[in-house]
């Protein structure tokens, strides 16, 4: 569906390829707030490809740099970070967040030098527990922060796991998109038969061919996965995809589930993945499916286990399971058939099936079919994008209108028989928000 190049061009993010200039108009989540403490030691941090720095200064202002000091590129790293800036531990420059040059102590003649030279620093915001940075062409007038609901307030009130995957961000983001694989991977060992119905959302384990439903938004793509449920009613479950690299996938019902996942390129080859969710800290949480019984179904979300954080580029949030250890892979509970895949939890899960594919998947070895309608349109979408941008400088409408963000949610909800699936969607919405958005782009 797409060829070699566009490939390339989908899944290199460095800069001045096709897909890094694109992204980089856009804020990236680069780590959550409390891994930097003020005065505390400097994090590295690669997003993008590029070898960056991030630190907090005395007054809890947070800057984050190229690494390279702008003197002769030691790396700040190894600077000190003290009394409103960072120093660098070869010849003493110092900068402020804002990469301001702030004292040349080696050099004789001050006044020659009186504005410094700065470091190079990108604009950074915070919200929601984590630091953004915009590494984009606007840095004296940057873009407002989208209007993601998992991302607005302060973060105290909702749960923020980040994941180091080893493959590359549109492999790892595609799974989001792929609502088929529910039914198989995560929960293909549980049997529908003996399940209490309840739950609407027990008819993505029971009805495992959903009808999937697209279209292209003012921020991106969403889609339904269309099932019949209870008696003269359908279950739909949706996702948006929203510019460059969030999903806000479904987990749970659509007027509570309030969660997003950032898929942020640690660079070609590796991801780091930001998954928030406001819903379940905010008191209610998704109940484990039941048995008719009332037996809980077990093993669906286990938390990950970590691997002690590096202070190495990719040193941060590694899963203990890895491919080293085949991720923990249990053949007998996989051959018994409690288990579908015999690795304990959806992220691990996901994890195995992703990097299995390769460091980037070559493409044109797929076969794609009508469950991947929503991955094909994402794709289109994206590249489309990106090369308007690169041969007009035109990005899309939703960069400057941050508000699009929140008419997006992922979620569940049961219908009468025979409801459009769009306009299921605007009526929950509107109940919920209070207005009713129109979901479909315009031509
Ligand atoms: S290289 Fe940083 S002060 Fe000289
Ligand atoms: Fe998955």
């Amino acid at each position: 569906m797409i060829t070699a190049e566009e490939n390339q061009q989908l899944s290199r993010v460095g800069k001045g390829t096709l897909m890094g200039n694109f992204f980089r108009q856009f804020w990236m989540p680069v780590c959550m707030s409390s891994e930097l403490k003020a005065d505390g030691d400097p994090v590295r941090l690669m997003i993008l490809g590029e070898k960056l720095v991030a630190f907090r200064d005395t007054e809890g202002r947070v800057g984050v740099f190229d690494h390279r000091c702008p003197h002769r590129c030691a790396s700040l790293f190894f600077g000190r970070n003290e009394m409103g800036g960072i120093r660098c531990a070869y010849h003493g420059w110092k900068f402020d967040v804002t990469g301001k040059c702030l004292d040349q102590p080696n050099l004789e003649d001050k006044s020659k030098y009186p504005a410094g030279t700065p470091a190079i620093a990108y604009r950074v915001k915070e919200s929601g527990g984590l630091v953004f940075a915009y590494m984009g062409e606007r840095q004296d007038n940057p873009p407002e922060l989208p209007d993601i609901e998992a991302i607005m307030g302060d973060g105290d009130d909702r749960n923020i796991a980040l994941t180091h995957r080893d493959c590359n961000y549109m492999q790892a983001l595609e799974g989001d998109i792929d609502t088929s694989h529910l039914g198989f991977l995560h929960v293909g060992g549980i049997d529908g038969e003996k399940l209490d119905l309840s739950d609407p959302e027990v008819f993505t384990i029971t009805e495992k061919a959903p009808k999937i439903n697209v279209t292209v938004t003012k921020y991106g793509t969403m889609y339904s996965a269309q099932r019949n449920a209870y008696e003269g009613t359908e279950h739909h479950r949706f996702a948006s995809y929203l510019f460059p690299i969030w999903v806000t996938y479904p987990g749970g019902e659509l007027d509570s589930a309030v969660t997003a996942n950032a898929w942020v390129p640690i660079d070609d080859e590796s991801t780091m993945i930001f998954n928030i969710d406001l819903r379940r800290a905010s008191g209610g949480g998704k109940k484990p499916f039941k048995y008719k019984d009332g037996t809980p179904v077990g093993g669906l979300a286990r938390p990950l286990e970590y691997l002690p954080t590096t202070t190495d580029w990719k040193g941060r949030w590694r899963p203990v399971k890895d491919r080293s250890n085949d991720y923990g892979i249990d053949r007998e509970w996989q051959r018994n058939g409690d288990s579908y895949t015999g690795v304990v939890g959806v992220p691990l899960q996901d994890q195995m099936i992703q990097e299995s594919m390769g460091a980037i998947v070559d493409r044109e070895m797929e076969h794609l079919a009508a469950s991947d309608r929503m991955v094909i349109l994402t794709r289109r979408v994206m590249l489309d994008a990106a090369k308007e941008y690169a041969a007009t400088g035109k990005l899309p409408d939703f960069v400057d209108h941050p508000e699009y963000a929140r008419d997006a949610r992922g979620g569940d909800i049961v219908v009468p028989y025979g409801t459009d699936w769009l306009d299921g969607y605007e009526e929950k919405m509107a109940e919920v928000k209070g207005y009713k958005p129109k979901m479909a782009a315009a031509e």
